[in-house]
């Protein structure tokens, strides 16, 4: 798992994205550029590398992943730099043999004993939630699955049942479940309620069944209709999808998900047995939340509601899905309606054979770009050959040349002047920024089944090494920060778990705690601890098996970054990458020099 929570965090935290924010880069090619930050220079040769997550500065030599970069520019020690990232883009260390977690273990328990709390007294009925729901005509086995509930109108119903469970007031007052009013009571002490009364409780339940918040709606309809959960350590909106919990196996055997607005859309679609849904709770679509969605499937349907917000909405939602690297597709159901009520009325079917109809990206973009035209008229059609072009120039090469033929044929625009108009404005690189760069983790099954990434059969020294590395630093933990170096090179997805936890643990002032670290891994990962410690003999030779060993594992770095370069001179572009082609080339004989 301690291996997971760190790919977890790679994967989660685009490069681009977390150097970007503090280092001006300027694409170049199918990289990006900027000046250095780790030494003085006028000329940029620090260079961020979207595909392969890595930075690299041919001037200082320094580069690494997006956990290196954290650590050297904020100067935090490995495990801070983790923390730092994982709080960023919630990812759960609680599992990675980070200490000091469990006070989130404690917050994710009351708010499930809060869930539990409103889920029984829905079903304790009859009350008015209970029969909201059955006006909405959900039945009992979905209320059961999302585990709806129902908060009374009292000012102190869970403020009481939490006295009685004695669980601090402070915990639930930052959980925001409680609230403190401004004024006193008339006796002087604070005057502290329930957050959620009267409403229906959806409770917000990650995909590892943690309830990490709530949204709850009223009855009436009337603004604020839902009140949700303020963003805390252990919920962020921008990172949550409503519903994945249930329906993440769906989507990944659909290999699709539909997108929709709302929870009831998710809910009612759910029970009318379209199961591959999930919602963004009311907001714009995030960057993290296509990063979520991205485990389990490369295909995403859009149908949010046909009013404008709802168009708008798709619109950017479709931007974010493709740069992620899906295959995007939108749909609206009609009448006016939104999907709960589609599909409530029409069923399942037809609601499919909608789905079936959605329209890709690029055909979408044109449709809504033409609603407002009228081709007969030549400013109008300008518009159209300039709007075309620029959603045109969004796609692949291969993909826009399919398009210009087929808006030409369509459109009756001349075939050539469409394609001379998406040729002058395209970007250098134009394509998806974010192209995808392996497996995205499954963070719910730990454990060797899915260890995807199975170690290629050429590495076995590099395995080798990397287990005797290990082995030395259980044997003197100054060996910890040198070894720590060479983190890029642990490729042995046991190995590289094993380091992980060990650099968790490690402090400087003290041995490493065999048992706590035992603790921290998978029993597949303790027992290939074990196996390392009996394997390895060390036998005094500690500092001869340390070069040994990063010798081997630079060769394989070498060799690794050999394999990119060449990869990455084969597409690049003659004319439009001269620059990064030069850069590149003059990498290249280094490497080779010193081979
Ligand atoms: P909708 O107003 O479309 O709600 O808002 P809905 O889910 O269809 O609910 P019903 O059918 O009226 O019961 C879409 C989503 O926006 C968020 C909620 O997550 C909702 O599901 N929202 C909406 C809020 O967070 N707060 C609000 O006040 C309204
Ligand atoms: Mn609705």
């Amino acid at each position: 798992m301690a291996g997971n929570v760190l790919e977890e965090i790679k994967y989660k935290a685009n490069i681009v994205d977390v150097i970007g924010r503090v280092v001006p880069l300027k694409k170049a090619g199918s990289s990006y550029k900027a000046c250095c930050p780790f030494h003085n220079e006028k000329t940029p040769s620090f260079t961020v590398d979207e595909k392969y997550q890595s930075y690299h500065c041919f001037g200082c030599g320094e580069h690494g992943d997006v956990i290196k970069f954290v650590e050297k520019y904020y100067n935090l020690d490995f495990k801070d730099a983790v923390k730092q990232l994982a709080e960023e883009y919630n990812v759960d260390l609680s599992s990675g043999g980070f200490g000091g977690d469990s006070k989130y273990a404690k917050w994710y328990e009351i708010n499930r004993d809060a869930a539990l709390f409103f889920y029984k007294a829905l079903r304790a009925g009859p009350n008015p939630g209970l029969d909201y729901l059955v006006k909405r005509e959900l039945n009992a086995e979905t209320c059961k699955t999302f585990g709806l509930g129902w908060a009374d109108a009292e000012w102190h119903s869970l403020q009481h049942h939490f006295k009685e469970t004695g669980t601090d007031e402070k915990t639930l007052l930052e959980l925001g479940i409680l609230k403190k009013g401004d004024k006193k009571n008339d006796d002087g002490t604070d005057n502290i309620y329930d957050k959620y009364r009267e409403r229906v409780v959806f409770p917000l339940i990650n995909t590892r069944g943690k309830v990490i918040g709530f949204s709850c709606r009223n009855l009436t309809g009337d603004p604020p209709k839902y009140i949700n959960s303020d963003d805390s350590p252990i919920f962020q909106k921008k990172n949550y999808l409503y519903g994945l919990n249930v329906t993440r196996n769906d989507i990944s055997k659909e290999d699709a998900v539909i997108l929709v607005e709302g929870q009831m859309d998710v809910i009612s679609l759910w029970q009318a047995g379209v199961k591959n849904v999930t919602a963004s709770l009311g907001t714009a679509l995030t960057e993290n939340q296509a990063a979520l969605l991205q485990r389990y499937t490369k295909n995403a349907y859009l149908c949010y509601d046909a009013d404008a917000a709802g168009r708008k909405a798709a619109l950017r939602g479709m931007d974010i899905l493709y740069r992620a690297g899906f295959n995007v597709k939108v749909f609206h159901v009609t009448g006016g309606k939104d999907p709960d009520e589609y599909v409530k009325q029409y069923g399942r079917q037809a609601f499919l054979d909608l789905m079936k109809k959605a329209l890709p990206f690029a055909d979408y973009k044109i449709a809504v770009l033409l609603e407002g035209l009228d081709l007969d008229k030549t400013e109008d059609n300008i518009r159209f050959l300039k709007g075309t072009a620029a959603i045109l120039r969004e796609l692949s090469p291969v993909e826009a040349d399919v398009y210009i033929r087929k808006v030409a044929e369509t459109y009756h625009v001349s075939e050539g002047a469409l394609r001379r108009e998406v040729a002058s404005g395209r970007k250098a690189g134009g394509e998806r920024p974010r192209p995808k760069y392996e497996e995205p983790v499954p963070e719910n099954e730990p454990g060797p089944k899915n260890e995807r990434t199975a170690p290629a059969k050429e590495d076995a020294e590099g395995r080798a090494a990397q287990r005797s590395l290990i082995r030395i630093m259980l044997e003197k933990s100054a060996y910890v920060p040198m070894v720590k170096e060479y983190r890029d090179a642990f490729t042995d997805p046991a190995a590289s778990r094993i380091l992980f936890a060990i650099l968790s643990l490690y402090s400087p002032d003290a041995e490493l705690d065999m048992e706590a670290l035992a603790e921290a891994l998978e029993p597949g990962d303790a027992a290939e601890l074990e196996a390392i410690r009996r394997d390895v003999i060390v036998a005094g030779r500690d500092r001869e098996i340390f070069k040994d060993c990063v010798r081997a594992l630079e060769k394989k770095q070498r060799e690794r970054r050999l394999r990119e370069i060449t990869e990455l001179l084969a597409v690049l572009d003659e004319k439009r990458d001269a620059a990064e082609i030069d850069q590149l080339m003059r990498e290249l004989l280094e490497l080779q020099k010193s081979k």
